[in-house]
């Protein structure tokens, strides 16, 4: 870059190597930013004229300057060149091509630490409060589903062995839930993210007149940072925010495995279609459910965007350090990812048939009724649950050996097993009665399966 481009020349006598311009530049990357460079920098230059810092013909000459260059950008016409770094400089250098002179006092009483730190706050809380919207459409339509599916049959698993006869909107309301408690943590980080940076300069604050509280209101911002320092290194409401981004990938990746499974043909308990699959190159049977895999997948680089931010910010030394232009990297991808992420699960459930028959199948072959067997001879025949624990064993073995499930059990297998006085009515060996027999806040069965939607529903109806 020749000496005169930059904006810090001055007191310099080279410029910066080739391999170092391509370490520097971030114009790669942040130019994304642009509206939110833009929009900072017209409030910036506003609260400038309003304090009689700059002039009311300088602020308008430049204010019309930043309209014309966001214009240019969004018709492709800006020449992006590494050797002007970031995207703060492209729009600096070209405002005072077009306005001259009076363009160079934009940068009045403000440095790129804060400006970066200011357009990084402005962009995350544009994307944040639109995955807002975004999530909740996902959680209305969990909840459709559950709603829908709540007097079907499920399996439940532990140790992806069969264990118990389950409720499928039961099984939908745990995802919903844990997306629920991803919306706090976004809607937390979006209250981080909500405090504006700008004015904080390099790292003391300015040394004019300024009015952060003014530009805060015009930018909307709740609130100011209180101590320049802090404004122009802090982190920590992008660490919350790759938080929630982990988070919520763990969950998606263990429902994108759950479909991966269950769409298999050894497990048949659920169909993806078309829209959500995709076929071999050399297998013409093959449907594979890629998109889910994918968003597993994705998940290991959501993961790790949080960890290259802590990384980054580990033992930093007070206040701003270049390392810091590495965050909107990782950060990027994150927001990129989220979004591909809401909307694949929403897509993966509009294309979606469960398929409960293969599901009851396996719950018979599985003796999921077990516990209820069990349960069923403490409270009815007052024996110790470790003893009708061990009966009921006896009775899953008898009927392994018979090659029979439970529900197929006669009076006469019955006394075969545990001899006179026991019984076991064909009632209470239907997987409908497993559901039913479930106590308690929170459990599969009918009811309390209807209180749970009841208390989702209320959720829900708050979102609009
Ligand atoms: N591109 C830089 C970043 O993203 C802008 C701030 C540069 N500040 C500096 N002191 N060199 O962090």
């Amino acid at each position: 870059m020749s000496k005169d481009q930059r904006l810090w020349g001055g007191r310099f006598e080279e410029g910066i190597s080739e391999i170092c311009q391509d370490i520097s530049e971030s114009i790669s990357f942040d130019r994304i930013l642009y509206a939110f460079d833009i929009q900072a920098s017209l409030i910036h230059v506003k609260m400038l004229e309003k304090q009689k810092i700059i002039t009311t013909d300088v602020y308008e000459k430049i204010s019309r300057g930043l309209r014309q260059i966001q214009k240019e950008i969004e018709s492709d016409k800006m020449n992006y060149r590494p050797d002007l770094e970031d995207i703060h400089t492209h729009i600096e250098k070209r405002l005072i091509e077009i306005v001259g002179e009076e363009g160079k006092s934009l940068h009045t009483g403000r440095s790129r630490n804060d400006q970066v730190a200011t357009d990084t706050h402005l962009f995350l809380k544009h994307h944040i409060k639109t995955q807002i919207v975004y999530l909740k459409e996902l959680l209305g339509q969990m909840f459709e589903l559950a709603q829908k599916n709540k007097q079907t049959i499920w399996a439940g698993y532990t140790h992806l062995q069969i264990a118990q006869p389950v409720l499928l909107g039961h099984y939908l309301m745990a995802y919903f839930w844990m997306f629920e408690r991803d919306l706090h943590l976004l809607e937390f980080s979006l209250c981080e993210t909500d405090c504006s940076p700008l004015g904080a300069a390099a790292i003391g604050g300015a040394n004019y007149p300024i009015d952060r509280e003014f530009s805060a209101e015009e930018l909307g911002f709740k609130k100011v940072y209180a101590n320049s320092m802090d404004a122009v290194s802090n982190r920590d409401y992008q660490m919350s925010y790759h938080f929630f981004a982990a988070r919520l990938f763990i969950h998606i990746s263990r429902f994108c495995e759950d479909m991966i499974l269950y769409n298999s043909v050894e497990f048949s308990y659920v169909q993806l279609g078309d829209k959500v699959t995709t076929g071999s190159s050399i297998m013409p049977q093959k449907k594979n459910p890629d998109i889910a895999e994918l968003l597993r997948g994705k998940t290991a680089r959501v993961i790790g965007d949080l960890q290259m931010l802590l990384i980054n910010m580990k033992g930093l030394p007070m206040a701003y350090n270049r390392d810091l232009q590495e965050d909107k990297i990782y950060l990027f991808d994150s927001i990129r990812q989220v979004t591909l992420g809401i909307k694949g699960v929403g897509e993966i459930l509009n294309n979606i048939t469960f398929k409960p028959e293969k599901v009851r199948d396996n719950l018979l072959r599985g003796f999921s009724q077990a516990t209820d067997i069990a349960d069923y001879l403490v409270s009815n025949y007052k024996i110790p649950f470790r003893r009708a624990h061990e009966m009921t064993g006896q009775i899953v073995l008898y009927c392994e050996s018979k090659k029979i499930t439970l529900d197929q059990l006669e009076p006469g297998n019955v006394t075969e097993v545990w001899g006179d006085g026991y019984e076991l009515s064909e009632d209470l060996l239907k997987l409908e009665s497993c559901i039913v027999r479930k106590m308690g806040t929170g459990s599969t069965s009918y009811i309390e399966l209807d209180k749970q939607l009841e208390a989702a529903s209320k959720i829900i109806e708050k979102f609009s």
